[in-house]
């Protein structure tokens, strides 16, 4: 089935002005980007984005960095979405990541891996509907 999933192009990637090669590699993939912008998180927005992750030891430092720069938010539909996406971006870990994928090709560390994608489908509306109004997606 045709799916949505939600994306963060993370501010390791706007320093590195390589935003549109991380795009590129998920319309490659078969993902089509129906909703875009660009923002610099708030604090409080970073904070309740990743609020999941708030009694992990890296959760400070992930919040600091998630806020140190500008970062592209994106709605992507495809099919089975969710899932296509994270093949894309290969594991958290670039150490671990996969030849031909986002974080194996461009992801500099586990903390500054270049994007973010929702791991389940229930996640997925749950993050787009944070960051994106219904008629800010356009499909
Ligand atoms: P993300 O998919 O954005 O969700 C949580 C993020 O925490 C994860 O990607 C990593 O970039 C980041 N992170 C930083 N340190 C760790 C760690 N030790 N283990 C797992 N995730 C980490």
């Amino acid at each position: 089935a045709v799916t949505r999933t939600f994306s963060i192009i993370k501010p390791d990637a706007t320093r590195r002005n390589i935003t549109g090669a991380v795009t590129k590699m998920l319309e490659e993939a078969g993902l089509r980007v129906v909703a875009s912008k660009r923002i610099h998180m708030s604090r409080e927005q970073a904070e309740g984005f990743y609020a999941v992750h708030k009694e992990r030891p890296f959760f400070g430092e992930l919040v600091d960095f998630m806020i140190s720069g500008p970062v592209v938010v994106q709605v992507l539909e495809g099919e089975e979405a969710m899932q296509r996406n994270r093949d894309i971006m290969g594991a958290t870990n670039p150490k671990d990541a996969a030849a031909g994928t986002i974080r194996g090709e461009l992801a500099e560390s586990i903390e500054a891996n270049t994007v973010h994608g929702s791991d389940s489908d229930e996640n997925a509306a749950i993050e787009i509907a944070y960051f994106f109004k219904p008629e800010e997606i356009v499909g």
